[in-house]
């Protein structure tokens, strides 16, 4: 894998650069930007190398439909003022731009294209549509680990029509990882939550022979409460996950590592309600379960007590609503408070976590904070990610 840092004459190279701007979006206001802060290297890396740079990244899942709500515009109005620099969002079409038409104004430094989701070829990895976007520029950098799991046009097909780089923060997080999975002390808890429930659950199997304690909360939870045959109300899950959850159970017992689960929860009539604590077997058909209850954040708390290394992916529940925050908080605190008493190795990962920990003001307290979900579990299970393999 070649590395940006080590590319001479970049000066007026045009750099196709793919970002992972995917921020948390709560009526068009980003709630959490450190994805945003976490670009800034790269972005004055070029700049300091007079690069002109082409920035392609997606915010949330518009499924090939263009969505104004889904627009890069926020994320480029405060990288403006983090930067003090003038940023050119492209709506255009990309099938109808061409090279020549970009940077014709000489103060244009960086360009953005609208979200790259808005076109459904780009998750196909579509090679015309790789093709016309490699058209743009004169070299590629992948600086988007966190996205670097999804075979995407602009993140894999891209690399055979570009010379292709590693940017700064790709480098730093992998470097980061292999530290934690080469160095990693026993035992080692992990913590997977989040809504994301189809990206994680088959991930879950591969991490057991890994890991001496798994446990399972936020939307993937209710699949497993499902499954022990108990009522999850309106509850988000997801369809067709019995025979993975069964292989779940049995390499568990096969590798004595342990699945853990909610045995109380935290319902709402809807995502605005107050919370109210329940016994698994009081759930209603019309209760929305929404974080962990008390009795299981007991559980987690003497888990992570007893553990050497935790990694923590998603959260306990919809912690948008602060009522269904508690979960995630109490185990962000269950973690900071064992690394105070007696230093264990935490790492925090995923785009939700990562925010709900920042606002609390607790991100400091963790080892190594990863801006990647779904890409850092694939990542632990020992997988090749196609946006890694695309770049060696
Ligand atoms: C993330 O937030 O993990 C990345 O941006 C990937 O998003 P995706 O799960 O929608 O592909």
């Amino acid at each position: 894998m070649k590395s940006i840092k080590d590319q001479e004459n970049l000066s007026q190279k045009k750099v196709l650069l793919r970002l992972d701007l995917n921020v948390p979006l709560k009526k068009g206001l980003i709630t959490d930007q450190t994805r945003i802060d976490k670009i800034l290297p790269i972005i004055n890396f070029l700049l300091s190398k007079n690069s002109r740079i082409i920035v392609v990244s997606h915010v949330g899942r518009p499924k090939g439909e263009k969505n104004s709500s889904l627009s890069l515009k926020p994320i480029c109005k405060i990288l403006e003022k983090k930067i003090n620099r003038r940023v050119n969002l492209i709506s255009d079409d990309v099938f109808q731009l061409k090279k020549e038409d970009l940077f014709k104004n000489k103060d244009d430094e960086i360009i953005f294209l609208e979200n790259i989701r808005f076109y459904r070829e780009e998750e196909k990895n579509d090679p015309s549509f790789a093709k016309q976007l490699a058209s743009l520029a004169d070299l590629f950098v992948n600086d988007a680990f966190s996205c670097s799991h999804r075979a995407h046009a602009s993140l894999c097909k891209i690399t055979e029509f570009l010379p292709s780089f590693a940017g700064l923060q790709l480098e730093a997080e992998l470097s980061a990882l292999k530290k934690v999975t080469s160095e990693i002390k026993k035992p080692v808890t992990c913590i997977i939550g989040g809504s994301k429930i189809s990206t994680k659950i088959g991930i879950i199997k591969n991490l057991i022979p890994k890991f001496d304690n798994i446990i399972i909360v936020g939307g993937m939870a209710n699949n497993i409460l499902n499954h022990k045959g108990n009522q999850i109300g309106k509850s988000i899950k997801e369809e067709n996950c019995e025979k993975i959850i069964n292989e779940i159970f049995e390499t568990s017992k096969q590798h004595s590592c342990s699945i853990i689960f909610p045995v109380d929860v935290l319902v709402g009539k809807n995502l605005n309600s107050v919370s109210k604590a329940k016994e698994l077997n009081e759930i209603e058909e019309d209760d929305l379960i929404l974080d962990i209850g008390p009795k299981t954040i007991n559980i987690i708390q003497r888990v992570i007590e007893n553990s050497e290394t935790v990694l923590w992916n998603g959260p306990a529940g919809y912690f948008e609503n602060p009522n269904f925050a508690i979960g995630s908080y109490e185990i962000a605190n269950a973690i900071v408070k064992k690394n105070k008493n007696k230093p264990i190795y935490s790492v925090l990962g995923g785009g939700d976590t990562v925010a709900l920990v920042n606002e609390i003001k607790l991100i400091k307290n963790f080892n190594f904070v990863s801006t990647a979900g779904g890409a850092f579990l694939e990542y632990l299970e020992g997988k090749d990610l196609p946006g890694i393999k695309a770049l060696s």
